[in-house]
């Protein structure tokens, strides 16, 4: 029997970046897209070009990059924002504006302080100037799972009439609940007479947990698009997780009537990426990507499994990109191999200058740790795109001393805009000794809230990768480090933080009005 395509619209670097703290830059971003588009997403939101120059430049760049898939700018439905989005996806092959605006009585009231009227009448406007930039067009309810029935059935035709194709149906605030939001789904393309001339998509929030089950359970009831993000990133809670998403389609296909384009063996490099730029690790027992997602711990499963696997698995490790951990590079690895697994992982250099670069730092990282992994590159390449040689602050020198029966020690050198500033302070470990000692040079006012070590690979000789989270006056950040030695991976994190919230660029948020 064939199936229905199911549209797989993925967020991550635009619902996925509104997670706090997980700003994303232009090169990350294109590295994702990268991945993303080597796994047959079908449809890419690159971000919310309206929200600040940066924002703009990473559209653009991701519809520069990305052939396969379709692009997508975020916009209100105001001409600035739809202007701004269609100027940064000139450059996509395929480009697609979605535009939104609220329409539950709760959000028209008190956050935008509109009639429905008005509503009704900008959501045509914005539909039918965003069809002067591009056939695809995708709009969205904000709040629909607390919009009025009679309401959403008024303005999806009206604006399916005005052009849109794609029509969206959020749960914004994650208050949806599976039976009754796929019967909504199923209501609404029964009872809007031009259904037939859009694809119904959903776009769920995980505030209850809920955001998989609800995206499926509309599928089940006719929604053809789910939107979702690579490790469930996402505002809050999160959105539904695309290779949950994905997943249970393809595994319940009993159950399903649809089947996704996507390949499969790209979901845990990619989810490997994400979890690396952003700093949000993976918590072990998530499904699919977890590090204990396919581990049996008790005897009698293992039994069970050596005897006939699927007696407890239900999906193959190796069909979800388990096992692509390949040992790459070492020591003797040439330039040639080097740049060619570069290549491989969809990873470009703006110039020779830095591959070069990467190249130097391959070297001294196969010095220090005999086997190079796919995830050591990808590490090793955040911190040569990054090295922003206008950051204010520098490491230049860190000695730590850390011996039983003493207090630990710092002592630290900074290149702070061209000036080698120097500090010493003790701590209660090494690295606590090192960020009071950048502290002393810096007074920098900010809050630490998140500090976490993850082992990018297995083995003692692994780089340690940290993440630390900063917050100052309301802006939060996170900054990454990855190092063999932990403390001077910590120290990395810290200024990289720093270095980040100190900046001026702020970027505004697609749900607040007025921006
Ligand atoms: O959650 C939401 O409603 C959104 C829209 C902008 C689609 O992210
Ligand atoms: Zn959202």
């Amino acid at each position: 029997m064939t199936k229905e395509r199911l549209i797989i619209f993925d967020t991550t670097l635009r619902d996925g970046e509104q997670s706090p703290g997980a700003s994303m830059t232009k090169n990350e971003k294109v590295r994702i897209a990268k991945a993303l588009e080597k796994m047959r997403v079908d449809v890419i939101e690159a971000g919310f070009a309206i929200a600040s120059v940066g924002d703009f430049e990473a559209v653009r760049a991701v519809a520069e990059a990305v052939k396969e898939s379709t692009v997508c700018s975020l916009a209100r439905a105001n001409v600035a924002d739809i202007e701004r989005a269609a100027e940064a996806l000139r450059p996509a092959k395929t480009a697609r504006i979605h535009t939104f605006i609220a329409t539950s009585p709760i959000h028209m009231k008190y956050k935008l302080k509109m009639t429905p009227e008005t509503v009704h009448e900008q959501a045509i406007k914005a539909v039918k100037l965003a069809r002067q930039f591009t056939h695809d067009v995708e709009f969205s309810l904000e709040d629909a799972s607390r919009s009025e029935f009679e309401f959403m059935c008024r303005i999806i035709e009206s604006v399916i009439d005005a052009g849109a194709n794609t029509i969206n149906i959020p749960d914004t605030v994650g208050y949806g609940e599976p039976l009754e939001y796929g019967q909504m789904i199923g209501r609404l393309i029964q009872n809007i007479p031009n259904s037939d001339k859009a694809v119904f998509s959903v776009h769920c929030h995980n505030d209850l947990g809920l955001a998989v089950a609800n995206s499926l359970s509309a599928v089940v009831n006719g929604a053809r698009q789910v939107e979702c993000t690579i490790n469930g990133l996402g505002e809050r809670a999160g959105n539904a997780s695309l290779e949950e998403v994905v997943m249970a389609v393809k595994t319940r296909r009993d159950v399903f009537p649809v089947e996704t384009g996507i390949d499969t063996t790209q979901i845990v490099p990619a989810s490997r990426l994400v979890a690396s730029v952003t700093g949000f690790p993976v918590q072990p027992n998530k499904a699919i990507v977890g590090a204990n997602a396919f581990a049996h711990e008790s005897g009698i499963h293992q039994d069970g499994v050596l005897k006939f696997r699927e007696t407890y698995e239900i999906m193959r490790a190796e069909d979800v990109g388990w096992n692509t951990n390949k040992l790459v590079l070492g020591k003797h690895s040439g330039r040639a191999a080097v740049k060619a697994r570069f290549e491989e992982l969809g990873i470009e250099f703006a110039n020779q200058d830095e591959l070069n670069e990467a190249f130097t730092r391959f070297k001294a990282l196969a010095d220090k740790k005999h086997e190079i992994f796919d995830e050591d590159l990808q590490a090793l390449v955040t911190d040569v795109q990054e090295a922003h040689i206008e950051d204010l602050y520098q490491l230049e020198f860190l000695e730590v001393t850390s011996k039983t029966d003493s207090t630990p020690k710092a002592k630290i050198a900074l290149n702070v805009g061209g000036e080698i500033k120097q500090a010493e302070a003790e701590g209660s470990g090494p690295v606590d000794a090192t960020y009071r000692a950048i502290e002393a040079i810096v007074s920098s006012d900010t809050n630490l809230q998140l500090y976490s070590v993850n082992a990018i690979t297995s083995g003692t000789d692994s780089q340690g990768e940290v993440t630390v989270r900063l917050e100052k006056g309301g802006r939060i950040v996170n900054g990454l480090g990855a190092d063999t030695d932990i403390v001077i991976a910590s120290a990395k994190a810290y200024l990289n933080a720093l270095n980040i919230i100190l900046s001026k660029s702020v970027r505004a948020h697609p749900q607040v009005e007025g921006v």
